[in-house]
């Protein structure tokens, strides 16, 4: 290859003060030779490598981060920092691999004071991969601002990601055995796409947003996803708050954006929620229009229609009422009829009156909340199923019992749910 072309990866090493750095330091002096493309920052300790340090280092445009600490079980430290850089290490792999980074490109090794010839061994086959991987980024087929705006994203998740290790990401068994193990793992793997992958394409797509409003065709081709994978996640979205979904129109806005008039939040506005453009709706409040008496038909109305009541409709509920929004507030959430928060397309009701209970309620609960994904009081990702439970439906010789959308299902054992459920698109 040309000389002057010849690629030349950027390395930085975060190397552990007390043996890394220490083996480093030896293989200078006993004059073992390794390419000079690594630029060394000394951490006491290599538990002190925080995700951010990598993730910042490869938005910096380095093809390759070392992390070097002392051989496990050997860390000067009390909290054994080198098994929280083997976590670490292990989930921001997975992390760069779903930004479509090669894991390669983070390496993590144990090299102690005395093994100066290790060091430049580990030195010489790590330049060599990374030369053979080629620029990071460019060699993935990743283009520069999508690279960016991925790393941006992950970088905002930083916290998160911590408390994800720190709760669930991690072996319960303290080996080295047992960390390479669970790291390599398929329980890792889903735990990591449960955790992990979605909230990371939500936050790209948030990102995306923050620009300007798209269309969830738009976010599926720059994301590389599909339309529904999309309407799943800004339906996630819209009942964090993060985001408004228009369904009608398959148009998504962020709750704000970088160059918006916070006050005014007039690209927001363009996207309304689908239910002011329900003609239903519409023809409900022109009905009571000016009728400040009728606030609790209008809410009960636009409830059964809608299934729940969008901060957007109690504001039109106010305007076109004359009520003040404090007491179309006080109403709303007074009354258990009405719902502040979406609805799923069906609604189950699992009766928890002390018939049903006696009759095993408790276990039917439990494999509902199995089948469908979520809590009492939730709705589903997919906003399918919203699950409530309750007292008495005064049927009770029929417990345990379930009703979905009106529909009752008696004396229904664990094992008939999913059967049942089927019949719910
Ligand atoms: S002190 Fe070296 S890894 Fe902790
Ligand atoms: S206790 Fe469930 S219907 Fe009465």
């Amino acid at each position: 290859m040309d000389g002057e072309r010849e690629f030349k990866p950027r390395v930085v090493g975060f190397l552990c003060n007390w043996c890394c750095y220490g083996g480093a330091d030896l293989c200078g002096v006993s004059r073992f030779q390794y390419p000079p493309y690594i630029r060394v920052i000394r951490v006491m300790c290599s538990g002190r490598v925080d995700p951010a340090f990598v993730l910042r280092a490869f938005a910096n445009g380095v093809d390759g981060v070392f992390v070097g600490g002392c051989h496990i079980n050997d860390c000067h430290y009390n909290t054994e920092g080198n098994y929280d850089a083997f976590g670490m290490v292990g989930i921001v792999k997975k992390l760069l691999e779903q930004i479509g980074l090669d894991p390669e490109r983070l390496r993590l090794e144990w090299v102690s004071a005395g093994e100066g010839i290790r060091f430049a061994e580990v030195m010489n086959d790590f330049s060599a991969k990374l030369k053979k991987m080629g620029p990071m980024g460019k060699s993935e087929g990743v283009a520069e601002d999508v690279l960016k705006r991925r790393l941006d994203a992950a970088m905002k998740m930083i916290p998160y990601i911590k408390l994800a290790e720190r709760e669930r990401l991690h072996s319960n068994q303290r080996t080295e055995e047992a960390y390479a193990k669970f790291y390599a793992s398929e329980e890792f793997d889903t735990l990591f796409k449960k955790l992990i992958t979605d909230k990371l394409e939500i936050s790209q797509m948030i990102a995306l947003l923050r620009e300007k409003p798209r269309t969830t065709g738009e976010l599926a081709e720059l994301l590389g996803l599909t339309p529904s994978e999309i309407a799943r996640h800004a339906n996630i979205s819209a009942r964090q708050g993060l985001c408004r979904f228009d369904e009608s129109k398959n148009l998504v806005a962020a709750a704000y954006y970088e160059n918006d008039d916070q006050r005014t939040g007039a690209q927001t506005d363009t996207v309304r929620a689908a239910a002011l453009d329900n003609e239903k709706i519409e023809a409900i409040i022109a009905k009571y229009e000016g009728k400040p008496g009728a606030l609790i038909h209008v809410l009960m109305e636009i409830q059964s229609e809608n299934h729940w009541l969008p901060k957007e409709i109690l504001n039109a509920i106010s305007d076109r009422l004359n009520v003040p929004l404090s007491r179309v507030m006080q109403v709303a959430s007074f009354y258990k009829t009405f719902s502040l928060t979406p609805k799923g397309r069906h609604r189950i009701h699992v009766c928890s009156g002390t018939s049903c209970h006696l009759r095993g309620a408790d276990e039917l609960l439990n494999s509902v909340q199995e089948l469908v994904g979520v809590k009492a009081g939730e709705v589903d990702a997919d906003a399918r199923f919203s699950l409530e439970t309750g007292c008495c439906l005064g049927s009770c010789t029929l417990g345990p019992e379930m009703i979905v959308d009106g529909e009752h299902h008696g004396r229904l054992s664990s094992d008939r749910v999913e059967e049942v459920l089927k019949n719910y698109a």
